[in-house]
């Protein structure tokens, strides 16, 4: 029996030991941690239990026969979060560079499906240079094993990437499809064809660092929510997402104990500035509104005229989609319309409420937006908010023009509740645009053009920058004073726990993609 323990526990030795100690210091020597010690700080202490920890790959090509690591490259199990069940695969770059064979993509399918079936999380943590080259087409139909499974699971388990080195070639899809993405600054890139071949096909010169870096997903591309400084701050950034959402689609999001004491927010009062065309920052609204500290931002650095992201409020986890007149006055365009889509989706997948906070001109003209399809682009937020069925509410801080009046979780969209400040202009357009149109002819025969022009002006601003047109009509439900708005809608989300929707019967719906 002593020997075939011993013999347990030196394979158990030789699977912890990866590719060797050589290829561990390479992998710290970058800044990069190991797939083990990710594990470690990822999970609840002495909560990971290993699946498939004697796999071995079967190629029998180029020589590989003779060169076998235990695990094959990737370490799979669960353990906690937080006290909470999460799967979670992670890639051994020190094992034929983290590359995806037959068996290490079979190791992942088998925690998806767990995953699936018991209803948790599934975190992936990602470093590897592809499919296992010396395996061939096996290797890629694991891929789309996984591709196929991370489908599945959309909509019905939480499903994280956290991409801590390269992953490159078809190995993004997987990543792609989920949730989240999360990428660490200068040890990590994610792209389709890497550097080399960018330059033979389009003659461009560019780094990986600037192909596919974090940054650069963070900003331009949007393909990153998360741009973290390093592996820990990743690491702790999956476990606070993951503490606003629940198991899987059948749960609401854990709520923390909270004693209502005095909700009124004076500050908010002194927020909106004297003019209309001022800019200010929603955020300095939504940490105000949200329980301390508890806002966390999603996709920060794209997209900036519209803020998404996580609060809680009194205890609730809620998701926060608002307008920000800091970045291009909060217009709506293609990126804030995609950005914004995708987030009200997931909360809707997984019974997160949805909060608005409106201050919208309208959408960006030009042709840039109309060729890159503002069109398609727009109705897929129009579409996201319409088929929500979590509860949903919105507060028109100041601007609500045109469409965009209409697409920001107006009531007539199945908003449940509208709430607007005194400072709520709901209107076709702003006044100076408005009476421009509306009287061309009276302003251009005036005497005094400019004179009649800011006459008219004021005659349509009069009317429609206020919030007591829409709310004579019922499209606002009250008019608030800003500083109780936290406690209005505390009692709000309350009063809407419960919420039902029945849709029509239908496989699925169609959004404009
Ligand atoms: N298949 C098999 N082995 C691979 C691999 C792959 N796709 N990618 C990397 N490896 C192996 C390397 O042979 C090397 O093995 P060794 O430790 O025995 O020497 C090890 O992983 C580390 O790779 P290395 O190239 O030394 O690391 P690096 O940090 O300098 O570069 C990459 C990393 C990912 C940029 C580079 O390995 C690469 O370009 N890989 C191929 C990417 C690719 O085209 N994949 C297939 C398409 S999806």
């Amino acid at each position: 029996m002593k020997n075939k323990i011993d013999v347990l526990q030196d394979k158990i030795k030789k699977a912890n030991e990866g590719g060797g100690a050589a290829r561990i210091q390479s992998q710290h020597k970058k800044g990069k941690l190991t797939a083990r010690e990710r594990i470690h700080f990822l999970l609840d202490e002495n909560s990971f239990e290993e699946i498939g920890m004697m796999v071995t790959h079967r190629s029998v090509d180029f020589g590989m026969e003779r060169e076998k690591y235990l695990g094959d490259g990737v370490v799979t199990g669960y353990g906690n979060i937080n006290g909470r069940l999460v799967y979670v695969f992670s890639q051994d770059f020190t094992v034929f560079g983290g590359s995806l064979s037959e068996t290490h993509a079979e190791k992942i399918c088998k925690i998806m499906d767990m995953a699936m079936k018991n209803g948790a999380p599934l975190i992936g943590l990602n470093d590897s240079g592809g499919a296992r080259i010396q395996e061939g087409v096996v290797s890629l139909g694991g891929y789309a094993d996984i591709f196929y499974r991370n489908v599945q699971a959309s909509g019905v388990i939480p499903q994280l990437s956290a991409i801590m080195g390269p992953c490159a070639g078809g190995a993004v899809y997987s990543p792609a499809i989920t949730d989240f993405i999360l990428m660490v600054e200068n040890t990590s890139y994610m792209f389709v064809t890497g550097p080399n071949v960018v330059k033979t096909v389009t003659h461009e010169e560019v780094s990986s660092e600037e192909l596919g870096g974090a940054s650069t997903h963070a900003t331009k591309s949007g393909v990153t929510h998360f741009a973290c400084s390093n592996e820990l701050d990743a690491i702790n950034h999956v476990k606070r997402l993951l503490s606003y959402m629940p198991q899987n689609c059948e749960e609401i999001p854990l709520q923390l104990p909270y004693t209502l004491t005095d909700e009124s927010r004076l500050s908010l009062n002194g927020i909106m500035p004297e003019n209309s065309n001022q800019p200010y920052d929603v955020r300095s609204i939504i940490s105000e509104v949200a329980d301390t500290d508890s806002f966390l931002e999603v996709h920060k650095d794209y997209a900036e005229n519209i803020v998404v992201g996580f609060i809680r409020l009194a205890g609730r986890s809620i998701g926060i989609v608002a307008n920000q007149p800091a970045y291009l006055a909060g217009v709506l365009d293609n990126h804030a319309s995609t950005k914004a889509a995708r987030f009200v989706r997931f909360c809707d997948c997984f019974n997160i409420p949805l909060l608005v906070f409106e201050d919208v001109p309208g959408f960006l003209p030009g042709t840039d937006q109309e060729w890159n399809g503002i069109i398609t682009n727009g109705a897929k937020l129009l579409y996201a908010f319409s088929e929500a069925t979590v509860p949903r509410i919105t507060v028109i801080t100041r601007k609500a023009y045109g469409g965009a009046y209409d697409v920001m979780n107006s009531k007539h969209i199945g908003a449940d509740l509208n709430y607007a400040w005194p400072t709520a202009e709901i209107a076709v357009m702003g006044a100076k645009g408005a009476a421009e149109i509306i009287f061309k002819k009276e302003i251009t025969s005036a005497e005094h053009p400019e004179e009649k022009w800011l006459e008219k002006e004021k005659l349509y601003s009069d009317i429609f920058a206020n919030p007591y047109r829409a709310a004579e009509r019922g499209f606002v439900d009250e008019v608030i004073e800003p500083a109780q708005t936290r406690s209005k809608l505390i009692k709000a989300f309350k009063m809407l726990e419960n919420k039902v929707v029945n849709r029509p019967r239908k496989k699925h719906g169609n959004i404009p993609l």
